[in-house]
């Protein structure tokens, strides 16, 4: 897990030195963090258990980048990103170890995610269960609004609720001067209005 070619204990020796440190998810990180997933919420009503967080963390974590907040050397939180999510990324997990919760942690952790996607597209996505009303306040805090609702999709009776942060849209608006192609009026739906579509193509 890995990423850079560091002399061992090296990396180790910079989270001593910082008392607060994001870095990339590390092997020796990882029975810690499946402890903290595995006993905290939301996911243990969403059914997630130490089998699911050691298959995540413990294999290759193709097109996403995990993350760690440590203090003193230890992982104190973690997040992971996918990096494309329809125009932008999708954070797909954010944690923070419970007896550190609401001392700005997850607020860092998430900040350095966004720095990271935002620098590259303009949408930072999220889902977040419609019953974890403290995650709903940080989220919202931090300026994400609610985009989509997924109703069962995890487990019944219960939505996943997808929040979006943009700085815009991906394209700028086509110019209308020039070349633009010309559109008839419409004339209602069916055969005619699939001609005005096609010549748009
Ligand atoms: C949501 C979470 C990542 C926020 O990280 P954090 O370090 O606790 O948050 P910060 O200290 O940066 O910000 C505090 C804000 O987070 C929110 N919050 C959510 N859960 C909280 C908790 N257990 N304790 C304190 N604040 C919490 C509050 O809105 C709080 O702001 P307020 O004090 O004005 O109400 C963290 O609480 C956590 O890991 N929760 C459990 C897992 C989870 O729900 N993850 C998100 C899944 S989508």
């Amino acid at each position: 897990m890995r990423r850079r070619a560091d002399p061992p204990g090296a990396r180790a020796a910079d989270d001593l030195q910082q008392p607060t440190f994001i870095r990339r998810l590390e092997r020796r990180d990882v029975p810690r963090l499946v402890r903290l997933l595995a006993t905290s919420q939301p996911w243990l009503r969403l059914g997630y258990g130490t089998a699911d967080w050691r298959r995540l963390l413990g294999g290759p974590l193709a097109d996403r980048d995990a993350w760690v907040i440590a203090e003193v050397g230890r992982a104190r939180g973690i997040a992971i990103v996918r990096r494309t999510f329809l125009a932008g990324g999708y954070l797909e997990l954010l944690a923070i170890e419970e007896a550190a919760r609401g001392s700005g942690l997850g607020a860092r952790l998430l900040e350095h995610c966004e720095n990271a996607v935002l620098a590259c597209a303009p949408n930072f996505f999220v889902c977040v269960s419609d019953f974890n009303d403290g995650a709903r306040r940080f989220y919202e805090g931090h300026g994400y609004v609610q985009v989509g609702r997924l109703d069962d999709l995890l487990i019944p009776g219960s939505a996943e609720l997808l929040l979006r942060k943009t700085t815009g849209p991906r394209r700028d608006a086509p110019s209308t001067a020039g070349s633009a192609p010309r559109m008839s009026a419409p004339r209602g739906r069916g055969a005619s209005s699939r001609r005005s579509t096609a010549r748009l193509r």
